[in-house]
Parts: structure tokens; C-alpha cells; sequence
């Protein structure tokens, strides 16, 4: 099955996949997502299959409009005044865009959804696409990112192709506009915890919410279940390099220099990059734009595996804003953070 053009036909068409029990491909503002009928559970299973999902880890649920929120979210208990209020500063502030509220479960929301916890993982997402498809389909849709168990996530429908092949129709929106996933943050914690990073950022969320915390990415305790698993792995080995200036550029020469019997590859931000000899260069991004380094991240990694190299070398970027959430992202993809 094809990738397909946006237009109005072809999303109609993706929107009866899912009402009859499908499992379909679509962008969002931040990653493709692969989607299915969030009150379906057979066809929500379909989707653990295709990705290779291990069933512990949750699904997002994507809606289209604030109604749907409570048809998958348990808004109406007393003990969760304080929860509504801050879920509600929160949406109006954010919705509709790249930040996914955890909140306590609907019943008609199937554990296979949920990986059988008592809380949803939802968004809206602002992807005019995703909205439409949302809509037409009348269901909210849960929906992970569109790429194999482990793989890096797609920003273009050739990166969902890459992964699929031929099993899906995928509407093709694009390359997307942020790159990376949402952000994750629990609001049924106390105090709130941002369990992934993401565009919106912790400092965007501090003014709302004073005592909120970042997750530690606990693999042993993991609260988002999906953190503690092997994230957005090239093929090679990638090796995130600490520390920036001097020693960084330092430190990737002297492991290129003595490890001459492998094909090394670096990713590199546009202002080293020129520092390097010896190895295959990519460049990120400019250190000065870690909106456009997040928004490359995936399809960059993506590239190593056509160069095919032995090892990557990753040097590191910034921790401020966005940029927490492109080195969670690299520190993943190095393993370092994995069981
Ligand atoms: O931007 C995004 O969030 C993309 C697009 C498609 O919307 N989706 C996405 O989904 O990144 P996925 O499945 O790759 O990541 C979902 C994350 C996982 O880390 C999962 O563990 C967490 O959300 N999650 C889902 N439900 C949860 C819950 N009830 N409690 C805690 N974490 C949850
Ligand atoms: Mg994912």
C-alpha cells in the first residue's frame, strides 16, 4: 500500500480505514503517528504488532476537538478538582499543539490502549491533517509514532516508508514542522512530572505549574513505561560525547584518530564540523538553532545508516529549552539511559 497525497479524498479514504478496524500512517506538528480506533481494541493491537511494541508500553490518544477529551478522560471524580483546574489552564494554553497530558482513564478506554494502567496519554494535536483525519473518523485516534519498536521516529512519510514498506497507506503531509515527540507530562503525580521533554519545554510549563518536576527516566521505575526502552537507534553504535567547545572537538578527534579500522561517522554541529578529519561528517544543525538541530534530529540519524558506518559520534548540545528535550533524545539513542 502507498504512500498518498494529502487532499481530500485520500483523507476520507484513511478515515474509513480506521472506522472499519485499520491501522493507518498521518503526520502531526511533531513525529508520524501510526494510528487506530482508540475504543478498538483488536484493531489497537494490530498496532503492537506492526511496531513490534512490547505490550507494556501505552499508546497516546490524539483528538480533534475538547469534547473528546472526555470521552477518553475521567474528568468528573471530586478527588480531582485541583487535576481539572491545572489540566485546564494547561489545554488553553497549549492546545492545540505538541503536549500530551496524562490524566486518569475512561472506562470505555481499553486497558490495550493504556498497556492496562488506570490513566490516558492524550493530545490534540494542531497539524491541520491529523485534525481533519480526527474528525472525519469521529473517534479520537491513539496512535504511537509511526516507526518500528526502537527505530528512530519518522518526520517524513519515507521514514514511516522505510520502516513499513508496503503494509500501510500513508498520507504524506510533509516533513514535520518540530521533529521530535511530544511533551509528556503526568498530571495524576504529585507533584506534576514532565515524563518526556519536548517543545513545550519545562521553563513553559513552570509558569503554569510552579512545582513541576522533570522524570528522571528511570529505567528501573519507569513512569513513563516507554522511556526505559532502547530509543531512536541508528544501526551503528552512537556515542554521545560530552562537555562542549574545545574538549569536545578534542576528544572526537582523538577517538577518530585511534580507532583508524573503523568506519566512524559524526554528528556535528555546523560550527565543529569543519574541526574534524578522518571521519563521515553530518551536520545537525547551527548551536545557535536547537529548534532546527531538534527538527533534523531523526532524519539525521536516519542518514548514518545509509553511510553505513561502525560507530557515530554525537556531540552535545545546549540543555536549555528545546534543548532538553534533543539530548534526552540523543542519550537515548546512545543507550546510555536503557535496561
Ligand atoms: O508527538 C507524539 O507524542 C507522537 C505523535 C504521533 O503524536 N506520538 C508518540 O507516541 O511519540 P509514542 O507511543 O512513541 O510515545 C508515547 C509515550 C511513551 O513514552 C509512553 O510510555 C507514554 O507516552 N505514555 C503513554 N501513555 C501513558 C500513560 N498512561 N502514563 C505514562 N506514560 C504514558
Ligand atoms: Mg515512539
Amino acid at each position: 500500500m502507498p504512500i498518498v497525497k494529502v487532499n481530500k479524498k485520500n483523507i476520507a479514504k484513511v478515515a474509513e480505514i480506521i472506522k472499519a478496524g485499520g491501522v493507518v500512517a498521518f503526520p502531526t506538528e511533531t513525529v508520524y503517528g501510526l494510528g487506530a480506533n482508540t475504543f478498538d481494541a483488536q484493531a489497537v493491537k494490530k498496532i503492537f504488532a506492526l511496531k513490534g511494541r512490547p505490550s507494556d508500553n501505552p499508546l497516546i490518544i490524539h483528538i480533534g476537538n475538547l469534547e473528546d477529551l472526555g470521552r477518553v478522560a475521567e474528568l468528573e471524580i471530586a478527588s480531582s478538582v485541583h487535576l481539572l483546574a491545572m489540566a485546564n489552564t494547561l489545554l488553553k494554553r497549549f492546545w492545540p499543539g505538541p503536549l500530551t497530558l496524562v490524566l486518569p482513564k475512561k472506562k470505555e478506554v481499553p486497558y490495550e490502549v493504556t498497556a492496562g494502567l488506570e490513566t490516558v496519554a492524550v493530545r490534540m494535536p494542531s497539524h491541520p491533517v491529523a485534525s481533519h483525519l480526527i474528525h472525519l473518523a469521529g473517534v479520537p485516534i491513539a496512535a504511537p509514532s509511526a516507526n518500528k519498536s526502537g527505530r528512530p521516529s519518522p518526520t517524513s512519510a519515507v521514514h514511516v516508508a522505510e520502516d513499513f514498506g508496503d503494509e500501510l497507506f500513508i498520507l504524506d503531509g510533509g516533513k514535520t514542522k518540530i521533529g521530535l515527540e511530544s511533551t509528556v507530562l503526568d498530571l495524576t503525580a504529585s507533584p506534576p512530572v514532565i515524563l518526556r521533554a519536548g517543545a513545550v519545554t519545562l521553563e513553559m510549563i513552570l509558569d503554569i505549574l510552579p512545582d513541576v518536576i522533570l522524570g528522571k527516566g528511570d529505567a528501573e521505575a519507569p513512569k513513563s513505561p516507554g522511556m526505559k526502552y532502547r530509543h531512536y537507534a541508528p544501526k551503528a553504535k552512537l556515542i554521545l560525547i560530552g562537555g562542549e567547545g574545545e574538549r569536545v572537538i578534542a576528544d572526537i578527534q582523538y577517538f577518530i584518530n585511534s580507532h583508524s579500522d573503523l568506519k566512524i561517522g559524526v554528528l556535528a554541529s555546523r560550527e565543529y564540523a569543519v574541526r574534524y578529519s578522518g571521519a563521515r561528517i553530518v551536520i545537525l544543525g547551527s548551536r545557535h538553532r536547537l529548534d532546527l538541530c531538534a527538527r533534523n534530529l531523526f532524519s539525521k540519524l536516519r542518514e548514518f545508516d545509509k553511510l553505513g558506518v561502525d560507530v557515530i559520534l554525537a556531540e552535545s548540545f545546549s540543555e536549555e529549552g528545546i534543548g532538553a528535550a534533543l539530548m534526552e533524545r540523543l542519550k537515548k539513542a546512545s543507550g546510555s539511559n536503557h535496561k
